[in-house]
This record gives C-alpha cells, structure tokens and sequence, in this order.
C-alpha cells in the first residue's frame, strides 16, 4: 500500500516509549511507560537505574504499541529510534532494541534526533507548515531551530548552560520541592505575586541564545540570605517571580526569531512546552503580533515516541536510514 507505517522507540531519559504512526500524522498507539516515581525519592534521574528499568520495560512496550495499534512488526515499514541527545545508557536500550528489531525483520532502521522529535509532536496534530520557527524548551534543551522543509534543521540560538527545564527542577529542589519541579512551580506560580526582583540574561542585543544559570544562582542566593537572616519566604511568590524570569526571556526571544527570519508560523515543544503560563503568555503574544502558533497537547509535550515516529516518517522517505552499526550519541547535534 501507499501507507508509511513506523514503528517509534524512545529511551532518552526516563521515559520508556513506543508508538505506530501511520504516514507521519496519525497515532495509532503511543505507549509511555514513566519512571518518575522510581526518580522521585533520589530528587532527579539517576542514569543507571533509569538504564535498568528501560531493559525490563521495553520489549513489553514494544508489544504492546504493536497491539494497541492493531498491528504487527511485518506490517511496518520502519523501526525510527531516539540517537540522542540523552543519557547514553538509556538511550543504548532503546537502539539496542530497535536495532534487533531491524536485524530480524531486515527493516530500514532509521536513526532519530530528540529534538527533531519534540518539533514533530506539533506535526501529530496539524501538519507543518514551512518556513517556521520552533521554541524548544526541555529539562535537556533550550533553542530556538528555524525550518524550510522537512527534515531540515538551522539552529538560531541555544542555552549557553542551563535549559529552561533544568532551571525549574533545580530551583524547585531548593524550595524543597519534588521532583520533577516544572509542573509544582507551574501549579505554585499561579497562586503568587511576582514581588521578587529576579535578573533575566538577555545577552547581546542581537542574540537568540538563552542563559539560566545567573537567575538560578540569584533564587539561590535570595533563599540562603533569607535563611541566614532567619526571614520568611514566601515560596509561592518565589515560584511566580522565576517564572515570570523565564517566561519573559523565552516568550521575548521567540517572537524575535520569528521577525529575524520573517516567517508566519511559530511552534512550541518540549517538556517544559506543558507550562500554563508559557501557553497562554505565548498565544497571547502570538495572537497580538499575528504569528500563528502551534502548542502540542499536554500528553504529546513530554518524551513519547510517537514524536519519534513522526519525525522519522520524513527521514525514511529521504533514505536516511542507518546500518547495524549505529550507535547512541549522547550529544548528537541536530
Ligand atoms: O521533554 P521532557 O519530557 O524531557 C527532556 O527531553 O528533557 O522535559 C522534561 C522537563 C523537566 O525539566 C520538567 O520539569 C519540565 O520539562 N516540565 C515543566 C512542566 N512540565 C514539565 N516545566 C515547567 N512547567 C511545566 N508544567
Ligand atoms: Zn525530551
């Protein structure tokens, strides 16, 4: 048939994912198995013991996107797997598994960028439309990546340390927060009055980098002089001050990629793309500069393969497919 069917596997981090998609569009099944709460009690991902549960978890997930999708390893036409970027150890069980699949079945194996994945999301609920601009925004990644086709990617600006996700789980772990911390500062943030004088690092004037790491240091000196001093604070202004620090920058430096390149469409991805407040702030602004833009629904924003799937449909129709050989790479570039 004329059908693309794809088989997806995700393994990044800490979500063991696979999902069937059907000529890049259409989910058939998107199976994500979370380990959040094996993480929780350690304040964060703990490489080895996300590897390990990975290696008990996949092939079961594999089975059962297959099942939940109504079909079978011959009817699809490719086996797409996360490459990096990641957490080497994790994303080996998810290559590892993908790459037998493609051994015994003698399917293309087509190798996945994360990041390609998160903007693909947007692909599972309206199709692209080129040229756009993507915010991608996760616990691993801040950029901004301006596309013309599928498949093509230009960086137009990064994080030069933390990214925004990094950001909220560790100024959340400092307000004792659990982990991970961007939803309990989302939910907090809600509640409070930014009162809280927090830096924002716009750069220079004509960059589209981000840095996060002076504002995480600022939250963290105000918290120890606070304690020091034997002075209350109020968490959930402190919450609503970081935020509206971040949201600021992000949503700022979205809407100047988009004038840079002249481009209508914006789209937004990645973990921290869950944001209440980044969502409404950016279609606010979206909606006043007459920028079309695209949000992925909650369950597509965070790590889940069928993204992955997404992403590889285009990459298989170019033929870029990989040998037995392939590896991980933990800092796969895009
Ligand atoms: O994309 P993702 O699931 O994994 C990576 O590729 O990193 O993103 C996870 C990140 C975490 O840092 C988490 O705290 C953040 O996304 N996140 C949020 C929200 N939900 C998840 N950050 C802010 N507000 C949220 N509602
Ligand atoms: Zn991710």
């Amino acid at each position: 048939s004329n059908e693309t069917l794809i088989l997806g596997i995700e393994t990044s981090c800490d979500e063991t994912s696979a999902a069937v998609v059907q000529n890049g569009t259409k989910i058939l099944s998107n199976v994500i198995s979370s380990q959040i709460d094996v993480h929780r009690k350690f304040g964060g991902v703990v490489p080895e013991v996300a590897s390990r549960r990975h290696v008990e978890r996949i092939t079961l997930i594999i089975q059962k996107a297959l099942e939940d999708a109504e079909t079978c390893l011959e009817e699809v036409d490719a086996i797409a797997v996360t490459k990096g970027p990641g957490l080497v150890g994790a994303l080996l069980i998810g290559v590892s598994a993908a790459k037998a699949l493609a051994f015994a079945t003698g399917k293309p194996l087509v190798p996945v960028h994360h990041i390609a994945g998160h903007i693909y999301a947007n692909h599972l609920v309206k199709p692209l439309t080129f040229p756009l601009v993507a915010l991608v925004v996760s616990g691993g990644h801040t950029e901004l990546i301006y596309m013309t086709r599928h498949n093509q990617f230009e960086r137009l600006g990064k994080t030069r340390d933390d990214a925004a996700g990094e950001a909220f789980d560790k100024v959340a772990r400092l307000m004792k927060l659990p982990y991970p911390g961007g939803p309990q500062i989302d939910r907090l943030a809600i509640q409070g009055e930014p009162r809280y004088q927090l830096p924002r690092a716009w750069l220079e004037t004509d960059s589209l980098d981000f840095s996060f790491s002076g504002l995480k240091s600022a939250v963290m000196n105000l918290v120890n002089k606070a304690r020091q001093r034997g002075e209350e604070i109020n968490y959930t202004d402190l919450a609503c001050s970081f935020q509206m620090a971040v949201l600021d920058v992000l949503v700022e430096k979205s809407i100047r990629a988009v004038k840079k390149t002249k481009v209508k469409h914006l789209l937004l991805a990645g973990g921290v793309s869950a944001n209440s407040s980044l969502r409404i702030r950016l279609t606010e602004r979206a909606r006043q500069e007459g920028i079309e833009l695209g949000i992925p629904p909650l369950e597509l924003c965070t790590d889940n393969a069928a993204m992955i799937a997404a992403a590889g449909t285009y990459q298989f129709l170019d033929g870029k497919h990989a040998d037995l050989s392939l590896n991980a790479d933990a800092n796969f570039s895009l």
